[in-house]
């Protein structure tokens, strides 16, 4: 398998590189591109790490090289918040950039399966779809939004509430991936209950993980470490998809029968990408509340997206 990352000299995209090329399988490739010129010199770095992983690296004008052949592209490219912004204040910027990436992977390798980080992930995926679709190569069982982060923050924080180990926990998190869009279903988390107040701090706490690590960084980014993490377990449970271990992960996705045209739900990995959109249970009086109330937002975020792409940009 070869696995391209855009945006690999960036705060996520370094650890999860070095993620990747320590967990990769053996004999898969590690493309490396980004537009700051230190890419080759990321990837020299990585390659000195005895793996059976081969790493390129790629520079500006070499976007084409990295993606050919590739099965998976994962793209952390873009600018990330600094405090006081939210995640569609990155939109002006990386809106562009996701545009981009989709057109030139749409012709050198249109068969991949795009895993996308860049923020706001609400519009940036609809927008990586539209431009697919212009270029007549999209399949929707192959454009994620990677929404894992949100999974594992819930999984830590819940099982630091109720002490237990956050590696028994899969807490399914749907909806989207910024402010309210963020819905954990802690009504659905097998042996734990919660009460209405502790499941609303608790919710408003995995809602606003992301500001949290924005606001400690003080104005030199966001979570960047975490979402490699992240990056790497949805990554892995992707590619294994596509060698015909499935699982289930919750990822942002287009869906059909539900009120937004794109929405993170739990889905079946396997041999096409999406093998199944999975239903997301039975939602408490209090999710059901907070998903009525966040509809109108990830409505907003996915017609600006798709506005942008339909227009060209
Ligand atoms: N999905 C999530 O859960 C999640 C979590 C955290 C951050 N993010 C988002 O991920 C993105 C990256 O965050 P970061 O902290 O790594 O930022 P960063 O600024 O550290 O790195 C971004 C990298 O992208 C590169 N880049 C910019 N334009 C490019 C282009 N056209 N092609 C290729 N590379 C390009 C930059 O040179 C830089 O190396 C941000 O949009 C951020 O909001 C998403």
């Amino acid at each position: 398998m070869k696995i391209a990352v855009l945006g690999a000299a960036g705060g996520i995209g370094q650890p999860l590189s070095l993620l990747l090329k320590n967990q990769l399988p053996a004999g898969s490739e590690l493309a490396l591109y980004d537009v700051n010129p230190v890419v080759p010199g990321v990837a020299a770095d990585l390659s000195h790490i005895p793996t059976p992983v081969k790493v390129t690296g790629h520079g500006k004008d070499a976007l084409g090289e990295a993606l050919s052949g590739a099965d998976i592209v994962v793209v952390p490219a873009g600018v990330p918040r600094k405090p006081g912004m939210t995640r569609d204040d990155l939109f002006n910027v990386n809106a562009g950039i996701v545009r981009d990436l989709a057109r030139a992977g749409a012709e050198a390798c249109p068969q991949v399966c795009w895993l996308i980080i860049t923020n706001p992930v609400n519009s940036t995926v609809p927008i990586a779809a539209e431009t697919l679709r212009q270029a007549g190569v999209y399949d929707r069982r192959k454009v994620f939004g990677v929404t894992t982060l949100d999974v594992i923050r819930a999984n830590t924080f819940v099982a630091e509430a109720k002490g237990l180990d956050p590696r028994d926990l899969d807490v399914r998190v749907i909806g989207g991936h910024s402010g309210n869009t963020i819905l954990p279903l802690l009504s659905q988390i097998p042996g734990v209950s919660f009460s209405d107040e502790e499941a609303r701090a608790l919710t408003a706490r995995i809602q606003n993980a992301g500001t949290e690590v924005v606001e400690a960084k003080a104005g030199a980014g966001s979570a960047t470490l975490s979402m490699a993490e992240a990056a790497l377990r949805f990554t892995l449970a992707v590619l294994r998809g596509l060698e015909g271990e499935e699982s289930v992960m919750c990822s942002y996705v287009q869906v059909d029968g539900m009120p937004t045209e794109f929405f993170a739900t739990p889905v079946r990995l396997g041999r096409g990408g999406v093998e199944e959109i999975l239903p997301y249970g039975e939602l408490s009086a209090l999710e059901r509340e907070l998903y009525e109330a966040m509809l109108p937002t990830l409505e907003a975020n996915i017609e600006k997206g798709l506005a942008f792409a339909r227009q060209g940009g």
